[in-house]
């Protein structure tokens, strides 16, 4: 070959591998329609045997799917095969984002500026993940980026009780075996805000039994133990001694019927860890490996807390993707956020944002294998 051939052919080579892993395919088509007939669209992202399909309602993760450790592919997220599904089910949050407050606000009620606000009471006499219509159930709006899609949301000032007119943005972008949500948010009033993905995970694969099996890890030294409505009594409290000390890998059955009061209230594991490192700057928040498959899913954030939730409110009623039976346990959550009810909580990391301030938290979701 001549040599000025070869020299383009040499690096055309080292171009190939590099040029495939920096770009993931983006498509988007129709995934159906709302009641008011507003059209529903579901955005693929595909990076190598990394797929995930993500929905504007609710800027809902749809499917996720990932390699076990002989390469098989399985989607490892709960959730429906079609829009209806979602719509008929208003509880479970499947792959959700949650908000304008994700998880509780006590008594449906806050203070901001020496101003009572009053939100719709929709779990107990609480407040779960933003009110009656949350960010969950509304249709954001779409727009492909490099790697992924981003979706934006407008939250007027009232909306489900809460101050300000708030214009929230979610990215979803493919990293090589990875998932990576970046949150933007602004307001024009001072408000509060706590932003989170709740899909649930089962690396066996969804609807393949329980999550008992799971092996998990979180590196955090406390908690914030709950009352009887899950509402935090605003201690954090040390985990070590109790089942919630996950500092050594762990499966999760291994303690879930221990006897343990957080346990009991809870019916499994539905708390607030408090992570160790500083808050803003990226950190593990968790890591899950599944024994049979070898997946391996790592969390990583910059946020303080994460809520580890294990699927305690399934209870097979609901059927899934191709009809499959969610029974309890059938999926978990580990949502990274700030902690449970902290407008209630001056001593939590603060909650607001102000007019002046930009909202901004990334959380990462990292799949490898282990023999
Ligand atoms: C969060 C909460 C749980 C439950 C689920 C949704 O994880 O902490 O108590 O409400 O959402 O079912």
């Amino acid at each position: 070959m001549h040599i000025k051939a070869l020299k383009w052919f040499c690096l055309w080579l080292t171009m190939v591998p590099l040029a495939s892993h920096l770009e993931a395919k983006v498509t988007k088509s129709v995934f159906g329609s709302m009641p008011d007939g507003t059209k529903v669209e579901i955005y693929t992202l595909e990076d190598g045997a990394l797929k995930a399909r993500i929905m504007t309602y609710g800027a809902r993760v749809v499917s996720l799917e990932v390699p076990d450790r002989t390469g098989k592919v399985a989607d490892i997220v709960l959730g429906y095969d079609s829009l209806d599904g979602y719509l008929s089910d208003p509880k479970s949050y499947f792959g959700a984002i949650v908000g304008r407050y994700g998880n509780r606000i006590a008594n449906a009620t806050f203070s901001l500026d020496g101003k009572r606000y009053h939100l719709p009471v929709n779990d107990g006499p609480n407040t779960l993940h933003g009110g009656l219509v949350g960010f969950d159930k509304l249709v954001w709006k779409g727009e492909e980026i490099p790697n992924g899609v981003q979706l934006t949301l407008v939250s007027k000032d009232g909306d489900q009780g809460f101050p300000g007119t708030l214009t929230a943005r979610v990215r979803y972008t493919l990293e090589p075996h990875a998932l990576r949500i970046e949150y933007i948010a602004t307001t024009d009033k001072d408000t509060v805000l706590n932003l989170t993905n709740h899909s649930y995970f089962n690396l066996a694969g969804e609807g393949h039994g329980t999550i008992l099996n799971h092996v998990v890890t979180i590196p955090a030294d406390r908690y914030t133990p709950v009352n009887a409505t899950l509402i935090p009594t605003g201690q954090l409290a040390p985990v070590a001694g109790t089942p919630l000390d996950f500092h050594q890998p762990t499966p999760i059955g291994a303690r879930i019927n221990d006897d343990n009061e957080q346990l009991r209230l809870a019916r499994g594991y539905d708390h607030n860890f408090v992570l160790n490192g500083k808050t803003s700057i990226m950190q593990v928040a968790a890591s899950v490996k599944e024994p049979t498959t070898g997946r391996v899913l790592t969390v990583e954030t910059t946020q303080p807390g994460v809520q580890f939730y294990s699927g305690n409110f399934l209870d097979g009623t609901l059927h899934g993707k191709k009809g499959h039976v969610y029974v309890q346990h059938a999926g978990l959550c580990l949502e990274t956020q700030h902690f449970p009810d902290s407008p209630n909580h001056p001593q939590f990391p603060t909650a607001e944002l102000k007019p002046n301030q930009t909202y901004h938290e990334v959380t990462v979701f990292k799949f490898s294998t282990a023999p």
